[in-house]
């Protein structure tokens, strides 16, 4: 299962609006176990893994026992359901870690497989799997993506400067590591300020990996994107959308759509910006299913006043230059770490990553 859960884990960013589940084929031999195939969901969510470890496994499949990362699903959709095909391949028994909170499937891919005899032990390293899952399953209960917001902050708290050239907080290895992250997102979200203060690109720059650039997102609400940003230069071939209020100007709109950006208006939250909780569950509707906020502090304080904040990685930059006068952690976002539990340390160089999480 552990095995299933990585392999599924490898596809998150590729597989939305679709679950990204890892499957392994299990034959036990005289001489002991051995793995006969494994599947992950292939890009865009199809095919699911399970089919993807049954047409590797062939007939080697049958009497053998099925780990997968989720429940297998139920219902007709592009596809027909995978447990009609872990049936027919004649699989004997069926170790699952969770069932799929998706109402279409909701328990009756478990029952489909019982119902024709298989074993189904529900629940190993359940845990792990719902980590795993939580764009998925936030997306299907809650109708928005999950949220990871990350900040980096110098040894005194500052995320940035309010004058002056961008401070430079975190060295090369951590930079890296935030582009393995931004891959297993969906969307990459920023508020207005970080581009015309920093002018970032959004993009996964690492080697081999260009390709698996999440969509960008710009919250703008009065559309004061310059056309001369570098996202919005690399729109064509990088998706880059733009949420925006309903009064931005229509002419901004005009030059953006024009230059290959997606321009979305969405409802106002009475104070003239978007309204965060209605954004959210656009992104969801849309089908993304995790989405990684890299700033500025505004919009991340924002997104934690609506309780919106499932995950929280702090970067705190040992090799960092400058002065900072912009605190990384606004009220809202103070208020909600005792919410967060500590899951994980990494250092990297004379960068601390410190990763929190909803419980
Ligand atoms: N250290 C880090 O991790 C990090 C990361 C990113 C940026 N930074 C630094 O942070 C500074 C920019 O900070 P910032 O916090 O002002 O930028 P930000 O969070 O990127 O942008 C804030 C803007 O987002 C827009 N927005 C749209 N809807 C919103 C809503 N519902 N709630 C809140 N905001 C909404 C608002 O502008 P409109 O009302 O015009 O839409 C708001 O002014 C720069 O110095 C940058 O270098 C640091």
């Amino acid at each position: 299962m552990k095995l299933a859960i990585a392999l599924g884990q490898r596809q998150l960013g590729l597989t939305w609006p679709n679950p990204a589940v890892g499957a392994v084929l299990v034959q036990h031999r005289d001489d002991g176990p051995v793995i006969v195939a494994v599947g992950a969901t292939q890009a865009g969510g199809r095919p699911h893994a399970e089919r993807v470890a049954l047409a590797v496994a062939g007939e080697q499949a049958r009497g053998g026992t099925l780990y997968v990362s989720l429940e297998p699903c139920s219902h007709h959709g592009k596809s027909p359901p995978c447990a009609d095909a872990i049936i027919e391949a004649g699989v004997a028994r069926v170790v699952s870690a969770i069932e799929d909170p998706d109402e279409r499937v909701a328990g009756r891919g478990h029952d489909l497989l019982r119902q024709a005899g298989i074993a189904v032990d529900v629940g190993c390293m359940a845990r792990e799997a719902l980590r795993a899952h939580r764009g998925h399953i936030t997306r299907v209960t809650r109708g928005r993506p999950a949220v990871t917001v990350k900040l980096a902050r110098t040894t005194e708290g500052f995320a940035g400067v309010s004058q002056g050239p961008r401070l430079m907080i975190t060295g090369e290895a951590a930079n890296g590591r935030v582009h393995l992250m931004r891959l297993h997102a969906d969307g990459i979200l920023v508020g207005i300020e970080t581009i015309l203060r920093d002018d970032p690109l959004l993009t996964v720059r690492l080697p081999g990996l260009a390709a698996r650039s999440p969509v960008r997102i710009v919250f703008d609400s009065t559309l004061r994107l310059p056309q001369d940003a570098r996202v919005v230069a690399g729109a064509r071939e990088h998706p880059t959308w733009v949420l925006t209020a309903p009064d931005a100007p229509f002419h901004a709109e005009r030059a953006l759509v024009d230059a290959g950006v997606d321009v979305f208006r969405l409802p106002g939250n009475g104070a003239g910006q978007i309204s965060l909780p209605h954004a959210l569950a656009f992104l969801g509707e849309r089908g993304l299913t995790r989405l990684f906020c890299e700033g500025g502090p505004t919009l991340a304080d924002a997104l934690a006043r609506h309780d919106l904040v499932d995950e929280l990685v702090l970067v705190t930059g040992g090799s960092g230059r400058g002065r900072g006068d912009i605190p990384a952690l606004g009220p809202a976002l103070q208020d909600r770490m005792d919410e967060l539990a500590l899951v994980g340390e990494e250092q990297l160089g004379s960068d601390l990553f410190m990763f929190w999480e909803k419980p």
